[in-house]
């Protein structure tokens, strides 16, 4: 078998918009089946994007034996039931972050990939962007002396009560939409786990998600290392992490949204040149992420190499995220139970 054949659950905006499309054309992965709560919903998407079968529930997609892999987009509280369906079924899964509401929530995952004898993999496509293998490298080579600071944040505007982002029940508010990408990434360039975690969140009277956060993580170590990171879903649109050392720094200029069609940009700014100095442009040849990540998680399962992003990975950011929910409760800081 050269591709994995993936089956997606749902018709979700993120899979018909940005991940089916690139799986579809990806050197080792097809999509070839998408089921929907509505049969009507599957067929219409199918025929618009050209995948082959479609399903009117999950439950018939998992019985396909003409699939291999699943795509799972469905909201925040379905994450872990439809993957560990999934796993029974004998399918491998990539599976939308975050993975689970908790990190109690995502326990049962491992046993049943071991069980099922199937990978289970969190599709955090910025993972495995060029952009970020790039800038863990330089981080590691010393490029801005030894690393000290982490400073990010990441924002929208998306006051729409019908959003699933927006609707407390099933998993929504901004710390488990967008707040877990800063958290990934200062976890996957330190290559550390922090020891514990500060954060302040402010919630919407109404919808009662958190809108808005300000989180601290602090790794220790012989150079302890701080992250903090602000998140919005009621802001103005932005997004940008800075790696301060103790002889430069490293921008991410567009971390998480990575466009498909340019090429991303690192800059670094050396110490020496003054703070006004332009830095040095670092350019990652354009790649679309979420078709680079199918590739890399299908290749790994074909070729039985390493998983990209392994559960044990995913399972210590939920502990952060947990603790961070956590310390917004208790306003103190929160050590990391894992
Ligand atoms: N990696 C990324 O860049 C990225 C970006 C955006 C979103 N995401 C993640 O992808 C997931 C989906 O996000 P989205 O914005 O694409 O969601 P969405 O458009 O609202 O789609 C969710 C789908 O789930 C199905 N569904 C099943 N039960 C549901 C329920 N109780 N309420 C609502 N929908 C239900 C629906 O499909 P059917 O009716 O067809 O069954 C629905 O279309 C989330 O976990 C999100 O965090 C990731």
């Amino acid at each position: 078998m050269t591709k994995l054949r993936f089956g997606v659950l749902s018709t979700a905006k993120i899979g018909r918009e940005k991940v089916i499309p690139p799986m579809m054309r990806g050197a080792r992965t097809e999509v070839t089946a998408i089921a929907s709560r509505d049969a009507a919903r599957a067929r219409s998407v199918a025929d618009e994007l050209g995948i082959a079968r479609a399903y009117g529930s999950y439950e018939e997609l998992l019985a396909d034996p003409q699939i291999d892999a699943v795509y799972n987009p469905l909201p925040n509280h379905l994450h872990v039931h439809w993957t560990l369906e999934a796993a029974k079924a004998g399918k491998h899964v990539l599976c939308e972050k975050p993975i689970a509401i908790t990190r109690a929530d995502a326990e049962p995952l491992a046993a049943a990939a071991e069980r099922h004898g199937v990978r289970i993999q969190e599709a955090f496509m910025v993972l495995t962007h060029p952009q970020w293998l790039k800038a863990r490298s330089l981080v590691a080579d010393g490029r801005i002396g030894e690393l000290r600071v982490i400073q990010g944040c990441f924002s929208y505007f998306n006051t729409d009560a019908q959003n699933i982002r927006n609707k407390a029940d099933i998993g929504g508010g901004g710390m488990l939409d967008i707040g877990c990408y800063p958290t990934v990434v200062s976890r996957f360039v330190t290559g550390r786990e922090p020891a514990r975690v500060f954060a302040t969140m402010d919630r919407d009277p109404v919808m009662e998600i958190d809108r808005l956060g300000s989180v601290v993580l602090q790794f220790d170590g012989t150079f302890p290392i701080q992250a903090s990171f602000l998140y919005s879903t009621q802001l103005t649109p932005y997004q940008r992490m800075i790696f301060f050392g103790t002889d430069g720094r490293l921008e991410v200029e567009l971390p998480f949204n990575a466009l498909p069609d340019r090429p991303m940009r690192l800059i670094l700014h050396d110490g020496a040149s003054g703070p006004l100095a332009e830095g040095e442009v670092v350019e990652i040849e354009a790649c679309d992420q979420y078709g680079v990540a199918g590739d890399a998680f299908a290749a790994s399962i074909l070729d039985n190499t390493e998983q990209p992003v392994p559960l044990a990975f995913t399972m210590a950011n939920m502990a952060v995220i947990d603790a961070a929910f956590r310390s917004a409760e208790s306003g103190r800081f929160e050590s990391i139970r894992s």
